[in-house]
């Protein structure tokens, strides 16, 4: 008997292998030429858990606090065996990360992945889009470098514009009036404690609704099998589907691996709360087509202050994005409904083209 057969003998007597992994076979995903798509997800999951794991190795080394963060870090990149490595590999596969989101986001949607009886994939998904927004705001602070403590000033300020509940966020936020070691410390309970706790129940109910619903197939598709102009196919999800996702995680390490080893994330100066504010401060990219929008609009619009107009309006716009399965209940089986492709083909062109203006200035 081989050694693999053996193995597989002794997992089925203790644990009833075959019996844990049934379902998985039975679980079936549809083919067709949309399919990658559903990698998007997996690509996610996998880069956010080497975020996990390379967030406890920092752990080790870096120590929060206005008078040590700084050198903790540059201790990791210097001192530390392979410290340089981790953070980069952290650092890049937090931003890899957002933007894989993003995509699995725009492309559940386009798919209309969203519609009955997946609506609480939905909302769940966007909950962890905004933990993992979080996750990128706290853990930008975390190096206490003068970027990050100007682009933290700013980012709060923001939030503080809002009328009657602005300063009482703004203060939450800050553990102060100012950006200080409090706000280090504060945002350190949020990047360790807070956001993991929220994402790992988000991301548990978010893969067993997947599990449990299965894959949907898109309407356009759906219409094409039921017109007979296409076959109706599907792979097993295990082992072939996984198999297929391994690949896709395999491509990711590669381009994390490469960009992390040679382009080393820097650390830059030491955050100086009384040096002034180095020219062109911006937030981190996935944030800039609202710091953007911000900057183009007037500083009153009717009766409102130009800020607040604008965060009201990203907050309304949020709200129906996070709707639209409920709004969307035209669309069904084997229909599209033109509007809201529209509507996401729109919200992708804005976030484009705010965020290349941005970098053009
Ligand atoms: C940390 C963030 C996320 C992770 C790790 C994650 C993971 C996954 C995985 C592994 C799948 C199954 C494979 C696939 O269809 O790609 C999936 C499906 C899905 N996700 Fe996410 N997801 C995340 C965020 C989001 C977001 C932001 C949305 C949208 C608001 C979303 C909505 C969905 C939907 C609707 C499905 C079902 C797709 C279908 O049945 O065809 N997810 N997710």
């Amino acid at each position: 008997m081989s050694l693999l057969a053996r193995a597989r003998d002794w997992l089925d007597e203790r644990f009833h292998w075959a019996e844990l992994i049934a379902p998985l076979k039975k679980k079936t995903v549809p083919v067709h030429k949309l399919t990658p798509w559903y990698f998007l997800g997996g690509i996610t999951l996998f880069l956010f858990m080497i975020q996990v794991c390379t967030g406890i190795l920092l752990l080790l080394y870096y120590r929060p606090g206005a008078n040590e963060a700084f050198e903790s870090v540059q201790y990791i990149m210097t001192q530390v065996r392979f410290g340089w490595l981790i953070r980069s590999v952290h650092s890049w596969s937090a931003n890899l990360m957002i933007f894989t989101v993003f995509v699995h986001m725009f492309s559940v949607f386009f798919l209309k992945a969203y519609r009955k009886p997946r609506e609480l994939t939905w909302i769940t998904g966007m909950l962890l889009l905004f933990v993992v927004l979080g996750f990128g705001f706290s853990g930008y602070l975390l190096p206490w470098n003068t970027l990050a403590f100007f682009a933290t000033k700013v980012g709060t300020q923001m939030a503080g514009s809002i009328p009657l509940v602005g300063k009482w966020i703004l203060i939450f936020l800050r553990g102060g009036e100012e950006v200080t070691g409090a706000t280090l410390t504060r945002f350190f309970g949020f990047h360790v404690a807070v956001l993991p706790g929220l994402a790992t129940v988000l991301l548990a109910t978010h893969l067993l609704l997947v599990q449990h619903l299965g894959m949907s197939v898109p309407p356009g598709v759906e219409r094409r099998i039921a017109e007979g102009k296409e076959p109706a196919r599907s792979m097993p999800f295990f082992p072939t589907f996984l198999l297929h996702d391994l690949m896709g995680w395999y491509a990711a390490l590669g381009v994390l691996g490469a960009l992390a080893a040679i382009f080393p994330w820097e650390l830059g100066t030491k955050a100086d709360a009384f040096a002034s504010a180095p020219a062109g401060i911006r937030p981190e990219w996935y944030f800039v087509f609202m710091f953007q929008t911000l900057k183009f609009l007037p500083p009153k619009i009717l009766f409102l202050e130009g800020e607040f107009a604008g965060l009201l309006g990203f907050g309304l716009a949020a709200a129906v994005w996070i709707a639209v399965p409920f709004i969307d209940r035209r669309a069904g089986f084997g229909r599209v409904t033109r509007f809201f492709t529209g509507l996401g083909v729109f919200a992708l062109g804005y976030i484009t083209l705010m965020s290349a203006l941005a970098y053009w200035h």
